[in-house]
């Protein structure tokens, strides 16, 4: 997606395949590969993939259907559309445009984490990259963190200010499917290894002693995440998509895109977790304390882990790139400068941001906490377990209860399609997202706080 401004001509994707695309290309990032697997291994295995995948097919899917529909509708951006449709929700579109610019900046320290390993790799230091110490002494350090960081705060910034999305859109459109192949390989040799059992079990078979009512809050922020819920995304792709394009169909496409991909991902580090020997627990790490140990143990797995890391480079730019370019929008619009003004703002937005994430994690900040969380947890647990339930819970309650999900069903229904979950979507949307949302946020906030022990 290269721009939401509503000043300029809105150009049209070229039908189902081509939305599909392009909404499936932000949706799959980091969120699935780095961010979905430690927290399945966080939060019980199977019984946060039960969870997960119960409210892919309500929550997500009702929330996705009602956000492409608000932005077809409209013609316009999040905070535009909520206006047009009503202007006392106007704040709705303002709350879900403050997400991606607290997400942003903490993406990149991600991203640089990414780019770090590619340099690891490249450099034949892949065996000292499987040591127990050294992801954790490469994030406690300073100017490491931060150089790779800002490498990849650098190259996105780039894209977006000198307009060459669309290049690196058509080069990840090869990329995508050979990441998936490269997982599934990974996967493969990872589930032969003595001890990786455990892991497909813990993974696969729901243990209810491990349920609290932060799993379902952790699963229902990651679902936001990962299809780029909440955040006003997907309102934008919608007033990009077509009349005659079956919105049902769409969403179930990105959907299952969005979900096998990170599900693959979970199989593939949950097994390497119990073969490795590491611990479940790992947060934010995980991925970059286990994987290594795995290439390290492959014929060739310099290589294979090179390639690895790039992939997921990849999959990380395209979505930074398109989360930027949100962030970017907003502020041209809201603030009335230029695209490069706008631009600079937002690079110097996410070096106040993401500089003290990026020492949050055992560097010279880590001791530093905000309701006992570091600055890259506290910017995480904000935005995906507070801002997004919020704004799914008022968005929720504005169609149930005042634009009328009749509305948004007639707007499915244009040029003769068929919305065949229309029940399941207004049952959704009306009860079970509200009283869901409302009762979730509650518990997990007062226990966060420590109010609470659930
Ligand atoms: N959904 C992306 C992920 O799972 O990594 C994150 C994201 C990308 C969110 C782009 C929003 C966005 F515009």
């Amino acid at each position: 997606m290269t721009n939401n401004s509503t000043s300029e001509k809105r150009g049209n994707f070229t039908g189902k395949l081509g939305f599909v695309l392009a909404a499936a290309g932000s949706a799959v990032g980091l969120g699935n590969i780095w961010r979905f697997p430690y927290l399945a291994a966080e939060y019980g295995g199977g019984i946060f993939l039960l969870v997960y995948l119960i409210l892919a097919v309500t929550l997500g899917f009702a929330l996705m259907s009602a956000e492409i529909l608000i932005g077809r509708k409209t013609g316009l951006s999040a905070i535009g559309a909520f206006k047009k449709l009503d202007k006392r929700f106007s704040f709705v579109g303002i709350l879900a445009s403050i997400v991606p610019a607290i997400i942003l900046p903490y993406y990149c320290v991600i991203g640089g984490w990414v780019a770090k390993y590619i340099a690891v790799f490249a450099t034949g230091k892949s065996h000292a990259a499987a040591g127990d110490e050294y992801f954790g002494n490469f994030i406690s350090g300073t100017a490491q963190p931060i150089g790779w960081f800002l490498v990849f705060l650098g190259l996105t910034a780039l894209v977006v200010l000198f307009g060459v999305e669309k290049g690196v859109e058509r080069v990840s459109k090869v990329m995508m499917p050979l990441l998936v192949i490269m997982i599934i390989g990974v996967t493969v040799y990872i589930l032969c290894q003595p001890g990786a059992i455990e892991g497909v079990k813990y993974y696969l078979i729901p243990d209810f002693k491990h349920f609290k009512a932060t799993t379902i809050l952790a699963a229902m922020g990651q679902l936001f995440y990962s299809m780029s819920l909440a955040m006003g995304i997907m309102i934008t792709y919608g007033s990009y998509m077509k009349k005659d394009v079956n919105v049902e169909s769409s969403v179930h496409n990105i959907e299952i895109f969005d979900t096998g991909i990170a599900f693959l991902a979970g199989l593939m580090i949950v097994p390497a977790v119990t073969a490795s020997g590491a611990d479940m627990g790992k947060g934010p790490g995980l991925m970059f304390a286990v994987l290594p140990k795995v290439f390290d143990g492959m014929t060739g797995g310099v290589v294979i882990g090179l390639v690895f890391f790039v992939l997921v480079f990849f999959a990380a730019i395209t979505s930074s790139i398109s989360l930027m370019e949100t962030v970017v929008s907003i502020v041209k619009d809201k603030f009335k400068v230029s695209r490069t003004v706008s631009c600079i703002l937002v690079f110097v937005l996410c070096l106040v941001l993401g500089i003290p994430s990026a020492l949050s994690n055992g560097g010279i900040l880590s001791s530093v906490k905000i309701i006992g969380l570091g600055f890259l947890d506290f910017f995480d647990f904000i935005s995906n377990s507070v801002l997004m339930p919020i704004v799914a819970l008022i968005t929720c309650l504005f169609i149930g209860y005042f634009l009328k999900p009749k509305t948004l069903i007639e707007e499915a229904e244009l040029e003769g399609n068929k919305f065949k979950q229309k029940g399941l979507f207004t049952v959704v949307i009306k009860y079970i997202a509200p009283i869901c949302i409302v009762l979730i946020l509650g518990f997990s906030v007062l226990e966060a706080l420590g109010v609470i022990k659930v």
